[in-house]
């Protein structure tokens, strides 16, 4: 470090040795106040911005490969010629400079202009995109990153723009991240793309033969190409009960601000039905807002069918080490104003209840409108539906496993939302280019940051290393001698490095 300790690394307008960048490994350093990285690839040398443009994760001990750094964080990916976005979930570009070389020295220069947006193969007249999360916010923002000029309206059901779902069940709920944080855009962002932002705007009906989408208001818009990005709707059981109005909900920020005011205005016992990764981060959130938290599942092993047993039984371990109670072989039958009452007699007081129980894709405007809908919108590798000109893209969307080994899949995670809607953007604008990234989620539990990449519904084998408890492992999901999947903590670079794996795999494949 310089004697300023806010800026790591050396001033790299004053010069480096050049030999003291290697092949493929970041050198840390500094631009004025901006962390600046280094990169030697082949007989390239670029200069990039060190710190993700997602939750600014650290780039220089992220993965550098063909032409690309991976965030270790979140797996977001960048194009070190251009600093531009090649993976989400990051969603702005990362800024470059020039270097130059000269008697040994590497020496950054001014900071480089953005390139021009390609010229589209294909220009619709009007773009509508129905829902506005991960997937809707992704492609209206990359058909503008792509060069389109036309007119895009997107619509959503949500009473606020699109928001950094993922936090919802983690530090906002906690209350340890502000609102301003969950934008996903600025309140200009959407002015100055010229993107129609429709919030509380519900599509009703989807007219395939005139083209047009008619909103619950009645109003009609006219669209040439479509993108129905209408994610999940969260279940709720049908138990006494269930409807009460203590019981919540979690999928939108409406959600979530409902549950905080909750408990701001005195629940503190909580009940939390169903050990899915929204009712665990719950739990872990509510806990650390202070709540006595119980959480009611039929499980004996929350998780392990996604992790398996090791993983899922740390990931239980770390719950109750942060006093949370969890009632595992176990479910609801009623609840009453003040409890939940579960199978075998017990009551668990409650004055709050959060249900964690799954979400159902919200494909109905799909099936009305006779499109091909099989628990989720089926749609072909372009992530087009049985209509031409119509495309789904995330929860919403059932598309063909990339790996051929699951026949069609659909996932519920958020940047492979984002890359959908991105690949829709592409392919409206005449790219046909094919869906074949490997899926990543992460999920928190208090201390415990587990990423996953790749996809295995069933697996036969399992390899593992290390102890998750001490925040070091790692486990491989294999079927027939294959990994399909990766599961980690604490082990970034080798996540990233299994994903690489995972996307030749895919590649090779298709
Ligand atoms: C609390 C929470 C935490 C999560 N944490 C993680 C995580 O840590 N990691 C991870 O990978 N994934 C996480 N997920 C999952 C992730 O958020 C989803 O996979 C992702 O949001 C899916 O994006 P989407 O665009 O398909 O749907 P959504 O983001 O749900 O967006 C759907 C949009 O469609 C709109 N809509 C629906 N119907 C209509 C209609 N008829 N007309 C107009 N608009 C409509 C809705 O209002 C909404 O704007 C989390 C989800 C939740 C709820
Ligand atoms: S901080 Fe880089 S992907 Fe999240």
């Amino acid at each position: 470090m310089d004697n300023d300790d806010r800026v790591p690394g050396p001033d790299l307008t004053q010069g480096v040795a050049a030999d003291e960048l290697a092949e493929g490994q970041p050198l840390l350093g500094h631009v004025g106040e901006q962390a600046v990285m280094l990169v030697r690839q082949g007989a390239a040398v670029h200069a990039i911005a060190a710190t993700c443009t997602h939750y600014g994760g650290p780039l220089a001990e992220g993965l550098v490969a063909a032409g690309t750094v991976r965030c270790p964080w979140h797996h977001a990916c960048f194009d070190l010629a251009t600093g531009a976005v090649l993976a989400p979930p990051a969603l702005a570009p990362l800024d470059c400079w020039a270097v130059s070389a000269e008697r040994g020295v590497l020496r950054v220069g001014a900071r480089r202009e953005r390139p021009a947006p390609p010229k589209p193969l294909y220009s619709p007249k009007s773009v509508v995109i129905v829902g506005g999360g991960a997937a809707g916010d992704a492609a209206a923002s990359a058909l503008r990153e792509f060069g389109y000029e036309g007119p895009v309206t997107l619509l959503t059901a949500d009473s606020a723009p699109p928001v950094d779902r993922p936090n919802l069940s983690k530090d906002y709920l906690a209350g340890k991240a502000q609102e301003s944080w969950l934008w996903l855009r600025t309140d200009d962002y959407w002015a100055q793309q010229r993107i129609e932002l429709r919030l509380k705007r519900r599509a009703l009906n989807l007219d395939l033969t005139q083209r047009h989408v008619v909103c619950t208001d009645g109003e009609t818009i006219a669209f040439d190409t479509l993108l129905l990005a209408t994610g999940g709707t969260p279940r709720r059981l049908d138990i006494p009960g269930a409807r009460a109005p203590h019981v919540h909900l979690l999928r939108t920020l409406y959600h979530c601000q409902s549950i905080i005011e909750t408990v701001q205005a005195g629940a503190q016992r909580v009940a939390v039905i169903g050990a899915s990764f929204i009712g665990l981060e719950v739990a872990a959130a509510l806990r650390e807002r202070g709540a006595e938290v119980d959480v009611i599942a039929p499980e004996e092993a929350p998780l392990a069918r996604v992790f398996g047993p090791r993983l899922a039984a740390a990931i239980a371990a770390r719950h109750r080490a942060m006093g949370t109670r969890l009632h595992l072989g176990r479910k609801p039958v009623a609840i009453q104003a003040d409890a939940v009452e579960l199978d075998d007699g017990t009551r668990v007081p409650a004055d709050l209840v959060v249900m964690g129980v799954g979400v159902q894709p919200a494909d109905d405007l799909a099936h009305a409108a006779g499109l091909a809908v099989d628990r989720g919108i089926l749609v072909d590798a372009r992530l087009q539906t049985s209509a031409p000109g119509v495309y789904a893209a995330g929860d919403v969307a059932r598309f063909p496993d990339p790996f051929g080994v699951a026949g069609m899949v659909r996932i519920e995670h958020w940047a492979v939302a984002q890359a959908q809607g991105r690949l829709v953007a592409r392919n409206m604008l005449g790219f046909d280019a094919a869906y074949q990234d490997v899926p990543f989620f992460w999920s928190q539990h208090g201390d415990m940051s587990v990423s996953y990449v790749g996809h295995a519904e069933v697996w036969d084998a399992i390899e593992e290393s290390g102890d998750p408890l001490r925040g070091d492992y790692l486990c491989r999901f294999l079927s027939q001698g294959r990994v399909l999947a990766v599961a980690s903590v604490g082990r970034d670079l080798d996540s990233l490095r299994e994903e690489l794996a995972l996307q030749k795999a895919c590649l090779l494949h298709a």
